[in-house]
C-alpha cells in the first residue's frame, strides 16, 4: 500500500512563506519515491500553495471544514470553497479541534459526511489522552471515536479514507509512541473501521501514525505493515527536515 506522508502546519506560515516552502520542496520531489505527499497549510495559504504546486504530484489538504455548504456561519469555510483551490483532502477531528475548540464526536461525524458528499478524502484523527492511556482505556477510546464517526455510513460512499492515529500525549511533546504501540493501535483502528463499515477496505483505507514523527524515527513506523504513513506537525515546518522525513519513509518502505 502506498505510504502517505501529510504535513499539518496548524497555525503556521503566511502565503509568502508557503510559496517559498513549496518551491523548495518541489526541488527535492524526485527523491520521494513510493510516497504520496500532502501539504495542509492554513486556509489563507491554500490559493498560493495551489499555484506554487502546479506541475508537481504534491497534493493539497485543508486542516478543517464546515459541515454546511453555505449560509450564515461566520468564520467558517465550506467544502466547495476548498475544492476551488484543488484541495483533495481534509483533516477532521484533530485533537486540537476536539480539545481546544470543543469539537464533539457528532460534529466530526457531520463534517465527515460533508467531506464524502463533496468528494474530499477525509483524514479522520483519533487518539487517546495520556490519562486515558494510563487508565488502560486506549482501545475503548479509539473504538468509541471511530463508532461515532463511521457507524452506519454507506461503504459505497467512501472511495478513500485515511484515519490518523494520533495519541494526544505524543503530539508536540517529542515523545512519540513506540513503533509497536503505533502498529498495534493502527491494527485496532483498521479492524474497528472495517467492522463498522461492513467489510475489508484494502487500499481504500490507510492508517497513519501522528505524534512527534521526524526524519530520525519515521522508519520505525512505516516498516510495520499496519502503519501506512504519517501525519506530521513540527517536523513538517522546515522544508529540509520534511523532505528528509519523506525520503527516509520511502527508503524504509522499500527495504
Ligand atoms: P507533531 O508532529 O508536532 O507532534 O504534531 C502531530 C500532529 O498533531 C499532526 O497532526
Amino acid at each position: 500500500m502506498k505510504l502517505i506522508i501529510a504535513a499539518n502546519w496548524k497555525m503556521h506560515k503566511t502565503a509568502a512563506e508557503t510559496v517559498s516552502f513549496c518551491n523548495s520542496l518541489k526541488l527535492r520531489e524526485k527523491e520521494f519515491s513510493g510516497v504520496e505527499v500532502l501539504l495542509c497549510p492554513p486556509y489563507t495559504a491554500l490559493s498560493a500553495a495551489a499555484a506554487a504546486l502546479k506541475g508537481s504530484a504534491i497534493k493539497l489538504g485543508a486542516q478543517n471544514m464546515s459541515w454546511e455548504t453555505e449560509g450564515a456561519y461566520t468564520g467558517e469555510i465550506a467544502a466547495p470553497m476548498l475544492k476551488e483551490f484543488g484541495v483533495t483532502h481534509v483533516i477532521l477531528g484533530h485533537s486540537e479541534r476536539r480539545h481546544i475548540f470543543g469539537e464533539a464526536d457528532n460534529v466530526i461525524r457531520k463534517k465527515l459526511e460533508q467531506a464524502l458528499r463533496f468528494g474530499l478524502i477525509p483524514i479522520l484523527c483519533v487518539g487517546e489522552t495520556g490519562e486515558q492511556r494510563s487508565g488502560g482505556d486506549t482501545a475503548a477510546v479509539l473504538e468509541s471515536q471511530l463508532r461515532a464517526a463511521l457507524e452506519g455510513l454507506d461503504r459505497e460512499s467512501i472511495a478513500e479514507l485515511i484515519i490518523a492515529y494520533e495519541p494526544v500525549w505524543a503530539i508536540g511533546t517529542g515523545q512519540a509512541a513506540s513503533p509497536t504501540d503505533a502498529a498495534d493501535a493502527a491494527s485496532l483502528v483498521r479492524s474497528a473501521a472495517e467492522k463498522l463499515l461492513g467489510g475489508a477496505m484494502e487500499g481504500a483505507l490507510r492508517v497513519q501514525y501522528g505524534g512527534s514523527v521526524n526524519a530520525g524515527n519515521i522508519d520505525g513506523f512505516v516498516t510495520l505493515p499496519p502503519v501506512n504513513g504519517a501525519l506530521v506537525g513540527g517536523a513538517s515546518l522546515a522544508v529540509d527536515t520534511f523532505a528528509d522525513l519523506i525520503k527516509a519513509a520511502g527508503e524504509a518502505a522499500e527495504c
